[in-house]
């Protein structure tokens, strides 16, 4: 049996010690709430990316758009233009319709609950939990990969990924309390972040490793378990680069759906097995 209130009060304490200082966070005791922009700002971003690459994309938003409110104001293009390099360009369409809802609809005071975050546009469950456990401190409870991960580790489950999602979360739901939920999310963020990595888990360092089915086995790298992907297909296409006197070359706006969706790109045929 997985101890539940020993693995959460071993996380937290250790949490206490070691939160990553990050701009977007309070650290754990500081007594405030981070302000929600920021945290849906931030959570947005991480879905798209890492946090050394997404750090300087929120701290340049942050400055140039301190609100809600302004960044509802920010002209689509110019939007678009600082997304650039954090992907696909559809979620920061998705970033500016929020933003408008919020500011125009909510008086530019963010929903103070997950139902409530979830009806924004481009607020998926992920996003919703999140802001709502960091940033109003609600019992919600957020699953990523990470998370995902850790509880697979946990719990040794040998159910295969992605089948296995379900039971993950159901798993991860049994820890979610009343008691500083925020940090409590924040926690597994930073021990999937640092402790159980993906691929080379540091179970010697690990605050919970007496909780840990995977790691008393010996073997928590091999969770989660996943089902061998089938061989790809492979697809040929052409791509033109097309170049003027000035040395200038064509992009064009690629779909919005598909591969590297709305991003600027070089003009391809259709890509086949052929
Ligand atoms: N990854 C996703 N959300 C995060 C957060 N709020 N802090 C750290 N890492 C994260």
């Amino acid at each position: 049996m997985t101890p539940v209130p020993e693995i959460r009060a071993a996380l937290l304490a250790w949490y206490d010690r070691q939160a990553r200082t990050l701009p977007w966070r309070m650290p754990p005791g500081a007594g405030t709430r981070p302000d929600p922009y920021r945290v849906w700002l931030s959570e947005v971003m991480l879905q798209q990316t890492t946090v050394p690459h997404a750090t300087p994309y929120f701290l340049e938003f942050t400055a140039r758009w301190p609100t809600v409110s302004d960044l509802a104001a920010v002209p689509d293009a110019e939007l678009m233009a600082a997304w650039a390099g954090l992907g696909y360009y559809a979620r920061a369409r998705n970033l500016l319709a929020c933003a408008r809802v919020v500011a125009a609809g909510h008086g530019g005071v963010f929903p103070d609950t997950e139902a409530g975050l979830r009806a924004l546009p481009g607020v998926g469950p992920y996003t919703a939990a999140a802001v709502a456990a960091i940033a109003f401190d609600r019992p919600a409870n957020v699953v990523d990969g990470n998370v995902e991960r850790v509880m697979a580790r946990w719990f040794a489950v040998e159910t295969p990924l992605p089948a296995a999602k379900p039971e993950l979360t159901a798993l991860a739901a049994g820890f979610v309390t009343d008691d500083r939920p925020g940090d409590w999310a924040q926690a597994l963020m930073d021990l999937g972040a640092t402790i159980c990595r993906p691929k080379s888990p540091a179970c010697e360092a690990c605050p919970v490793s007496f909780g840990c089915a995977a790691g008393a086995g010996g073997d928590a790298a091999t969770y989660p378990c996943k089902v061998r992907k089938a061989d790809r297909p492979r697809r040929r296409g052409v791509v033109w680069v097309l170049r003027d006197a000035d040395g200038r070359v064509a992009l064009v706006r690629r779909p919005d759906r598909g591969l590297l969706g709305s991003m600027l790109g070089l003009p391809t045929s259709d890509w086949s097995e052929a």
